[in-house]
């Protein structure tokens, strides 16, 4: 039988996988900047490696998980406010990987996943796919809580759903 994790116990995994990520100058940047809606980036990076450990134990796939926590923390490194036309680049959309894998190189010493989970994780909008199975789970979990951040603000409360603290965000 496979083994379910409250919030609790998967927020206790990542911090002991990337206590120095989050407690970082780096994180508390992106804790200052907007991702979508009224999320912060920092926000949405732990949103996206919860969503990534849910998903990778809901699909009984043996990852790294330590590896898949700190790329998906980092996937979004890229510490500037992309809401700001004076800081934001033309294509943010296709240069922040590489802007995030260079401060995240920069910051921290990473594996070859971590790099792949950042370098990849706009796929398919950037065209190399994810080469390891912890890329994928991230770049899939990023489109799930881009969607559900974004939408957020733009649904109307009385429609919206209840949100389940024991399932997939
Ligand atoms: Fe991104
Ligand atoms: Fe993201």
């Amino acid at each position: 039988m496979k083994a379910i994790y409250t919030n609790k116990q998967l927020m206790q995994m990542l911090c002991q996988y990337a206590r120095d990520i989050l407690d970082s100058e780096g994180m508390k940047l992106q804790a200052g900047f907007v991702q979508h809606g009224a999320v912060s980036t920092y926000q949405h990076s732990v949103s996206v490696a919860l969503c990534s450990m849910r998903l990778a134990l809901r699909l009984g796939l043996e990852v790294d998980m330590r590896s898949m926590v700190r790329g998906a923390l980092l996937h979004d490194y890229f510490l500037y406010d992309w809401h700001d036309p004076d800081v934001c680049p033309r294509f943010h959309g296709y240069t922040h990987p590489k802007t995030a894998l260079e401060n995240a190189e920069r910051d921290f010493k990473l594996n070859d996943i971590e790099r792949d989970i950042i370098i990849k994780h706009m796929f398919p909008l950037t065209p190399v796919p994810p080469r390891y199975a912890e890329s994928m789970l991230v770049t899939v979990a990023d489109k799930l809580c881009a969607a559900r951040e974004t939408l957020a603000v733009k649904i109307p409360t009385k429609f919206k759903l209840k949100q389940n603290h024991n399932g997939l965000y």
